[in-house]
């Protein structure tokens, strides 16, 4: 379950301050799949920012299975990220010059496993996305925005994390293949237990979810 109260995020800029999150209540059930919807600028990225902990609350709480992550700090919230939480962005953020394979494998070298059970998980996890033995050779150019949106999928799951954050998942992808990329997400949500949130701004995406949140100007719509 992920808990999140009464959170709040201020950016302070040259000309004074943002409320970016304005005391922003709600709760997600294991294994289900919420959207996150609003305009561009409604405050979709920050939340999930803080979700992932990539960036400090400034007041409020967030428990992921009963671990406060705002009390999380440096080493403890790295270390925590890096086991309990997988982000798939817009924009894939693969790194170019490693194969599919070697991408997928990385998270798990951070992690300390063994080089063939590295290499092992990262062939099944390419399979379970639906990449072929030939694809998972070559290196993000070489591949499709989707299928290197489903490499960046399986890199998000290699250290089986509890939580997949996807920032506009299918914001760089036709609607087919943006279709498959959510048909993809939702099947692991089931199949995986995993908790997927997904932030878009495309109604008919979030209408397959489990969970619809609606945010405008930092804060939770009812
Ligand atoms: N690092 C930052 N510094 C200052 N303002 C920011 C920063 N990040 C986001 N903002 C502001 O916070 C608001 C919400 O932005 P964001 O979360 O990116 O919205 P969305 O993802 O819904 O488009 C915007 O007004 C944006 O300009
Ligand atoms: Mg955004």
């Amino acid at each position: 379950m992920i808990t999140v109260e009464h959170l709040h995020k201020t950016f302070k800029t040259g000309d004074g301050e943002v409320e970016a999150v304005r005391d922003v209540t709600f709760k997600i059930p294991d294994g289900s799949f919420t959207a996150v919807i609003g305009k561009s600028g409604s405050g979709k990225s920050t939340l999930l920012g803080l979700l992932g902990g990539l960036d400090s609350v400034t007041s409020g709480s967030i428990r992921i299975n009963d671990h406060e992550m705002t009390e999380l700090h440096d080493r403890k919230l790295t270390l925590y990220r890096g086991r309990n939480i997988g982000f798939v962005f817009q924009s894939f953020n693969l790194i170019p010059n490693l194969s599919a394979l070697e991408n997928v494998m990385l998270p798990m070298e951070f992690a300390g496993v063994r080089r063939k059970e590295r290499c092992e998980r990262a062939q099944e996890l390419l399979d379970l996305v639906g990449l072929s033995a030939g694809q998972q050779k070559r290196r993000p150019g070489k591949l499709s925005g989707g299928q290197q949106q489903r490499v960046a999928i399986a890199r998000a799951l290699a250290n089986r994390p509890r939580v997949i954050l996807a920032d506009e998942p299918t914001g760089n992808l036709d609607s087919e293949t943006g279709g498959q990329i959510m048909t993809l997400l939702r099947r692991l949500a089931q199949e995986e237990q995993v908790t997927i949130i997904l932030v878009t701004h495309d109604m008919e995406l979030a209408k397959q979810c489990d969970k619809i949140l609606t945010i405008k100007d930092g804060s939770l719509q009812s």
